[in-house]
């Protein structure tokens, strides 16, 4: 068990649809703390940056004009285990499998728009924290 930081994030349809406070208010219940927070609409560059992993898979120019269709909100998280809790709130990637209680599980339907982004290890993390709060 260790004290983590992790990077979250309320995707474009999050935002659209109203439900940042939502995001915020699961994370803020299991007891974390938001370290910091910021709006901002992400420039194609910065996400070819945020999701360089992805590039070259078949979804990823799809997946970045999504990611850059509109403002989301940027937030660092911290707390015991906190990536992978972080993760557990989210739910899996594709809403369709996603369980009931998540937040994709919850609130979304469609791999491509599912609500919310976390990184999925201490070294993601530190890595889009810099992206975003460097
Ligand atoms: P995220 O990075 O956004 O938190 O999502 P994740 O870790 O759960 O999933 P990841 O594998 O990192 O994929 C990033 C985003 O790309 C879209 N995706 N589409 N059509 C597809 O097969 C597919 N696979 C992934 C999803 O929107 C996913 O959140
Ligand atoms: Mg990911």
């Amino acid at each position: 068990m260790a004290h983590q930081h992790t990077f979250v994030m309320v995707k474009p349809d999050g935002v659209r649809k109203g439900l940042i406070g939502e995001v915020i208010s699961r994370f803020e219940a299991k007891g974390l703390t938001l370290e910091q927070m910021r709006m901002l609409t992400i420039a194609e560059e910065m996400a070819n940056e945020h999701y360089g992993e992805h590039a070259g898979r078949p979804f990823f120019p799809s997946l970045v004009e999504f990611i850059t269709s509109g403002p989301v909100v940027a937030m660092e998280w911290s707390g015991e285990e906190a990536v992978s809790v972080c993760r557990t709130i989210m739910g899996v990637t594709n809403p369709v499998e996603a369980a009931p209680g998540t937040i994709r599980g919850d609130y979304a339907l469609e791999i491509g728009e599912n609500i919310v982004h976390g990184s999925d290890s201490p070294e993601s993390a530190a890595r889009e924290l810099g992206i975003f709060f460097g």
